[in-house]
């Protein structure tokens, strides 16, 4: 085991309070076999650290899998708030609204069954009102387009963070052919270089090993 992970555990344990409605999300998923692509739960509680912070009331979140960061975030929007959660496999999303019902937040949670660009395509058209934080995390060659959404569901001082534009480090490759790298590649270039956007991003080591998470606020 790295000294990282028992840290990450350490910290998990000091700080962050993880509840049995979370361990029970994640059990969930290890025994229906999904892949353990869930954000760590000290990065689940800054999500939601995030969200108190600016006050959200209304989130967007791109890839529910089963529902773990999406519980954070419901809890974080509190009983007024709602989360939008878009999810491709009816399957996953099955199990994240049973793991949304044990936490307690179903009902401030709205999973959206679909591929993810249709469904912000539907909010869009719809003219939803503007979300206040949109969290990224789902197929990675999608997400310029998931960024490109973002900006229409969102109003100025939004936020917008995306997991794993790191992975490993295999972000930085210039010569990767790797589509999920060309993903995260594009979407750091575009949100660079979209005027309306100011962002950073931040490396991580922890129990999901060395990825990273970037964060843009829409002035
Ligand atoms: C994968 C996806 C994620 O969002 C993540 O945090 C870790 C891994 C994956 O697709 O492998
Ligand atoms: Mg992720």
């Amino acid at each position: 085991m790295h000294a990282w992970q028992v840290v990450d555990g350490y910290l998990v344990d000091t700080l962050v309070g993880e509840d049995e409605a979370l361990r029970a999300a994640r059990d969930s998923a290890r025994r229906a076999g999904l892949p353990p692509a869930e954000v760590a739960p000290n990065q689940g509680k800054f999500l939601g650290l995030i969200a108190a912070m600016i006050g959200a009331r209304r989130v967007l979140e791109f890839g529910t899998l089963f529902g773990y960061s999406t519980i954070w975030l419901a809890r974080a929007v509190g009983a007024d708030g709602t989360v939008v959660t878009f999810e491709v496999d009816e399957g996953y999303a099955a199990l994240a609204r049973e793991n949304l019902a044990r936490a307690a937040v179903a009902e401030r949670v709205d999973v959206v069954v679909g591929p993810a660009v249709e469904s912000a395509a539907a909010l869009v058209a719809a003219q939803t009102e503007p979300f206040d934080q949109v969290f990224i995390d789902a197929d990675k060659p999608n997400n310029p387009r998931y960024l490109a959404a973002a900006l229409l569901l969102t109003r100025p001082g939004s936020v917008i963070i995306a997991d794993n534009v790191v992975r490993d480090g295999r972000a930085a490759d210039p010569t990767s052919t790797d589509d999920r790298v060309l993903g995260v590649r594009q979407f750091l270039a575009d949100t660079a270089a979209e005027p309306r956007l100011d962002a950073t991003a931040i490396q991580t080591v922890g129990s999901k090993g060395w990825d990273g998470f970037s964060i843009a606020v829409v002035p």
